[in-house]
This record gives C-alpha cells, sequence and structure tokens, in this order.
C-alpha cells in the first residue's frame, strides 16, 4: 500500500475517528492520555499527521497538542493505525513525521504514553523518577520523552496541563 503523509485537516477528522474506533476498540476514553486532551490541551492540527492511502482514505494518524508542565511541550497522540495496515512501518513513521513537523515549529520537548520498544527508535526514553505526571494514573516505564533542542527538557517539571497560551 503507498500512503502518502499531510497535515491534519478539519475534513479527516471523521475518517480518523473511525481509524481510531477500529484500532483502540472500547476503553480508547478510559486512557488517562484523554484526561489530559480534555483538559484544555490545544489540538495542533499543523503539526498533527495523517497517512493516506492510494484512494485519499486515512488509514493512519499522530495527533500532537500543546500543553505545559513547567514550561511548553508537544503531547503526542493518539497514534493509531489502521489494522489492515499495521505492520509495514506506517505507524513509526507517522511518529518520524510529527517529530520532523515539531522540530521545524518550535523548540519545546515531546512527551507521550507509550511503549518504550517501540518509540525508542524514534529517539524517546522513559522520563526520569518524578519530573512529570498526568492527571491520572500512569505506569512510570511507559511515560517518555525526546528532547528536540539542546536544553529543552531543563525546565520541564511537574503536572501537565494546559497551555499556557
Ligand atoms: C501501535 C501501532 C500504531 C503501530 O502501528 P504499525 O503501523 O503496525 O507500526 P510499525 O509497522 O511502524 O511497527 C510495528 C512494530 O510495533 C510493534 N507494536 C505494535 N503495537 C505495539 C504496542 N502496543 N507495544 C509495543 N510494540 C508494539 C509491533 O510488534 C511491531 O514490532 P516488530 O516490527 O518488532 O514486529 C498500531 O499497532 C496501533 O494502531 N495499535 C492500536 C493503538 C495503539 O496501541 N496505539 C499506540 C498507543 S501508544
Amino acid at each position: 500500500m503507498a500512503v502518502t503523509f499531510s497535515a491534519e485537516k478539519p475534513g479527516h477528522a471523521a475518517q480518523i475517528e473511525a481509524v481510531l474506533n477500529r484500532a483502540f476498540g472500547p476503553g480508547r476514553f478510559a486512557k488517562t492520555s484523554e484526561r489530559v486532551r480534555e483538559r484544555g490541551a490545544r489540538h495542533e492540527l499543523a503539526l498533527s499527521r495523517v497517512g493516506l492511502n492510494e484512494a485519499g482514505e486515512v488509514v493512519g494518524v499522530c495527533r500532537i497538542y500543546a500543553v505545559h508542565a513547567g514550561a511548553p511541550i508537544f503531547f503526542l497522540g493518539p497514534l493509531a493505525v489502521d489494522p489492515r495496515a499495521q505492520q509495514a512501518g506506517l505507524g513509526l513513521a507517522l511518529v518520524r513525521e510529527c517529530i520532523t513537523a515539531c522540530r521545524a515549529g518550535g523548540s519545546a520537548p515531546i512527551v507521550l504514553v507509550g511503549a518504550e520498544s517501540f518509540f525508542r527508535p524514534a529517539g524517546f526514553s522513559v522520563v526520569p523518577k518524578d519530573r512529570v505526571s498526568l492527571p491520572g494514573p500512569v505506569d512510570p516505564a511507559r511515560l517518555l520523552w525526546l528532547e528536540l533542542r539542546p536544553g529543552g527538557l531543563d525546565k520541564v517539571q511537574g503536572e501537565v496541563t494546559a497551555p499556557l497560551r
């Protein structure tokens, strides 16, 4: 399947919902990451990426939200690939596309909740103990970050909240 990447546009929303539902199934809204997104995180459409198949249909999505924890942060997720398109490198490619967009869009680091084994090839590592918390339970081994500019993590500290501006 040939996939092209694009910034997310409002018109993708319905197809993205369908991909998220197929990929995550029930329980999608129970995640602590959803609490972050509910609490005033700002969805950055221009930094979020979709993967489109030859017919122009959404087969994968990686969203970026602006949040704050001592300093501005990009919060990555949800990341989802349609089950029919999984295991072909699309998930990691979407993550890399978002990293490139965030790097061009500012100096804030990226934080996410996910499997370190999956995100490590893109440069993510486990957040050191007690540096960042979320508004709900999270396995500390799954709280990951990525510095995009030297020193970009220095002021990151505390609970993730809505962006200050
Ligand atoms: C996670 C997901 C986006 C990966 O998409 P993908 O296009 O299949 O990813 P890639 O092809 O780039 O990478 C596949 C690798 O990711 C691994 N992987 C998939 N889901 C994983 C998970 N939840 N935890 C750890 N590794 C995972 C696969 O085992 C595979 O590893 P391998 O290459 O060693 O076999 C996709 O499986 C998905 O949408 N899952 C449901 C939603 C979800 O869990 N999202 C992630 C939340 S952080």
